[in-house]
């Protein structure tokens, strides 16, 4: 290796702090390991690769003698080629590995068996955009962890999750899996994840056999794609990323993330996977990352086709000396390091750099102690789909469902209704899941006619039909439909997305209902029965016409394993519906972005009608139909008008703002109490108002209690001109308010650090 590179590297790599992942006696264990190690094992240990099993189809065509997928994969770990393998499972074939890797390979390293659980792993939770919808923090960390507890008992110990993509543009089919377009709640929710997935029962955190590695992705912006369109290039101000988009990592990271994954998508020319800006001088230098950053699937390669490589060869020297520590599917590491680094392209330092992370996560992880820790048969057998996981199932599907209207109090229904339930996803066992799970039987899953039905039992007046397909026309169905709804007292329309126009590459250039669907809503508009919406969806969308006109409407997401249950329950009034929304519903599909906290422009229009030359659409407002924070209950909320305990704020003194929140109906209520902020003068232009905390709490009939929330002055920083944290005196708004457009604002003023002589001028 050319002496210069072998210095550099020494210089960039040995002088790093020493990182407290490892005991000084793990770190010696690594030293020696590294020591005995080949570059071709080095190369091997930063090796992520797809699962196989016995049998696999490609078997078939194999010719005598030639080794089965499942025998190369095996040999693959046997010579330290591999150390990690997603998307496997099962007791049996996970001990069949480990034992390849632990006794029949050179050096004995454990093997990491990891899997994408990202809304549960047997039994299915609702999509995270659903949980994040419930804004209960505590719960969705309960749901990661039950799902590290049945993952963890079919043998493995890296979940790559949670996503924690911020996504405000509703096309990107991605926001499903996130916790929606706002950074505090995003952080919340990441941070609850990460707790869930790598918390494990006896206090060893990650080493507990029932601990799972999380992954925070897709590092970072992804959710910003132009156009929605995923893959996309995002074009993400250094600003516009550390105030919005790096946060939820920040969060997740000191929550005690230990592995992150790097995106497809490129900012500003430069891919994730060869941003050496994002990857080690924010994630490492900045902040101290100690833990693996893995690259998405095959993106090391796909760095040829972003037209920053000449071949695969150079995007592994770009994504290696960028930050990515292991390569996901491609091989590419195990290909090309070794040559690399003889070639002196790469220094070894930066090799075993990686590697010690590597070494490093799998100890923490317990695997040198205990590599079948996590893979017991019997223990599988129990864990596996538990009636307390289904229980919490049914619990975090009720608190995502969101009710946006109810006019003339048609919810909840009464017992005794005739119901015509009508609707593509009315029955059977489809798209109620959500998109991203591997391992799930939809069969487990109640639909909601099986929901309604065990719900009133003998007695249930229902009729089912579903007058349209998903995506086109039902011959006859729109006939049927009008009829079973003109022979009922009330509609239940079970409409929207399939599970396939969310997630992964499903990006939508209309965010609508689809048209058959929407012809469907009209057509039973007009028998003018009362009609109750139950929408199915992975993203915002803008309703029009009959859906967005009717009675009442309810956000149901992809609520999985419970979502009939759970759907009958909030219907017939047994649970009180308390979610509130993540995202921003538009009012129409070509508003998108459509989020809370824009910047008010030079040119603010006023509300009311279209005004030439201010900041609005021809045809509609800036605001949202529904808008972020909105959900209502089947009681009356009332918010009195906050107080302050000082509109003057001194430096080094505390606000206190306090609101008495009222439940004037005669049901009991779980109401989301949001605080939001605004900065009115600032060196930079500030959002019009931003989530600065919440809370949830439950009033019982004629309850009224009192919320204060608290602020200090570095409660009020922003980044500066120079992108560093800043605290600037001036006036500021706040709001105690159940969405982000209601309520009214309290203004107070943050005095000097020092008291400027002679003003005294006060609000
Ligand atoms: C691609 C997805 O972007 C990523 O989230 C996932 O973890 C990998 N595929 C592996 O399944």
């Amino acid at each position: 290796m050319p002496r210069l590179i072998r210095a550099l590297g020494c210089l960039l790599f040995a002088s790093l702090p020493a990182l407290a992942l490892a005991t000084p006696a793990e770190e010696a264990r690594i030293d020696k390991l590294i020591g005995k190690m080949t570059l071709q094992e080095k190369a091997g240990q930063l090796t992520l690769v797809a699962a196989v099993y016995d049998d696999e189809p490609s078997d078939r065509e194999r010719k005598p003698g030639e080794p089965t997928a499942m025998e190369r994969q095996l040999n693959e770990i046997r010579d330290g080629k591999i150390s990690a393998v997603f998307n496997g499972i099962g007791a049996d074939w996970a001990r069949k590995l480990q034992r390849a890797a632990v006794k029949e390979s050179r050096l004995g390293i454990p093997l990491l068996i990891s899997v994408d659980a990202i809304h549960g792993f047997r039994t299915i939770f609702p999509v995270p955009l659903a949980e994040a919808a419930s804004w209960d923090v505590e719960l969705a960390e309960r749901v990661a962890r039950a799902t590290a507890v049945e993952a963890t008992a079919a043998g493995v110990a890296w979940n790559l999750a949670p996503n924690v993509d911020i996504a405000r543009d509703a096309r990107w089919g991605r926001g499903v899996e996130g916790a929606g377009e706002d950074v505090l709640l995003a952080q919340r929710m990441a941070a609850a994840r990460v707790r869930g997935i790598q918390k494990g029962e006896g206090g060893k955190h990650l080493a507990e056999p029932d601990a799972l590695l999380a992954t925070p992705k897709h590092f970072v912006g992804y959710g910003a794609a132009e156009g929605g369109l995923d893959y996309n290039p995002a074009d993400i101000s250094e600003r516009t990323l550390r105030e919005v988009y790096l946060p939820p990592f920040k969060a997740a990271i000191d929550a005690g993330a230990l592995a992150l994954m790097a995106g497809f998508h490129e900012i500003g020319g430069v891919p994730m996977m060869a941003n050496h800006h994002l990857l080690t001088e924010v994630l490492r230098d900045e902040w101290g990352y100690e833990g693996i950053v893995v690259s998405d699937y095959a993106a090391d390669h796909e760095l040829v086709e972003h037209g920053v490589a000449r071949d695969d060869r150079e995007a592994v020297k770009i994504a290696f000396m960028a930050g990515v520590d292991v390569s996901m599917t491609s091989r590419l590491y195990q290909q090309y390091l070794p040559d690399l680094v003889e070639a002196g392209e790469v220094p070894v330092e930066r090799l075993d750099q990686a590697v010690r992370r590597m070494l490093r996560v799998k100890m923490k992880l317990g695997l040198f102690e205990a590599p079948y820790g996590r893979i017991d048969a019997a223990r599988e057998k129990q864990l596996s789909h538990t009636p307390a996981a289904r229980a919490l199932a049914l619990q975090a599907a009720q608190r995502s469902i969101v009710l946006l209207k109810n006019d003339h109090d048609l919810l909840p229904l009464a017992r005794d209704a005739r119901v015509a339930l009508i609707g593509p996803l009315a029955g059977g066992p489809d798209h109620l899941n959500g998109p991203w799970t591997v391992f799930d039987d939809k069969r487990d899953a109640v639909s909601v006619e099986a929901g309604l039905r065990k719900a009133l039992g003998a007695n249930a007046r229902i009729s089912v039909s579903k007058g349209s397909n998903i995506d086109s026309p039902l011959p006859g169905g729109l006939e049927a439909a009008v009829s079973a709804a003109q022979n009922a007292d009330v509609v239940v329309l079970a409409i929207g997305e399939s599970e396939a126009m969310t997630g992964e590459a499903q990006s939508r250039t209309e965010v609508v209902i689809p048209p058959a669907q929407q012809a469907l809503a009209e057509a039973i508009a007009a028998t003018g029965r009362p009609t109750v919406v139950l929408l199915r969806t992975g993203r915002a969308l803008a309703l029009e016409g009959a859906v967005r006109d009717a009675d009442a409407i309810l956000v149901t997401w992809f609520l999985a394993a419970e979502t009939g249950n759970a759907i009958a329950d909030v219907l017939y009034g047994d649970v009180n519906p308390s979610g509130r929304l993540p995202v921003s519903f538009p009012q129409r599909p070509g508003q998108v972005p459509v989020y809370y906290a824009r910047k008010n422009t030079g040119r603010p229009a006023p509300a009311g009608p279209f005004q030439e030359y201010t900041a609005r659409y021809r045809d509609i407002g800036v605001g949202p139909l529904y808008p972020f924070g909105h959900g209502l209950g089947y009681s009356r909320v009332e918010y009195d008008e906050p107080t302050l305990n000082t509109t003057w704020l001194e430096w080094n003194g505390t606000l206190k703002v306090s609101a008495r929140v009222r439940n004037t109906g005669s049901r009991s209520v779980t109401e989301t109490v949001q605080f939001y902020l605004r900065d009115r003068v600032a060196s930079v232009t500030r959002p019009l108002r931003e989530l600065k905390d919440f809370r949830r709490i439950t009033l019982a009939p004629g309850e009224s209690r009192e919320l204060s929330f608290t602020l200090r002055h570095d409660d009020l920083a922003f980044l500066g001109d120079d992108l560093k944290p800043v605290v600037e005196p001036g006036d500021f708004d706040v709001w105690i308010a159940p969405s982000a457009t209601a309520g009214t604002p309290v203004r107070f003023k943050l005095m000097p650090e020092q008291p400027v002589p002679d003003s005294d001028e006060k609000p």
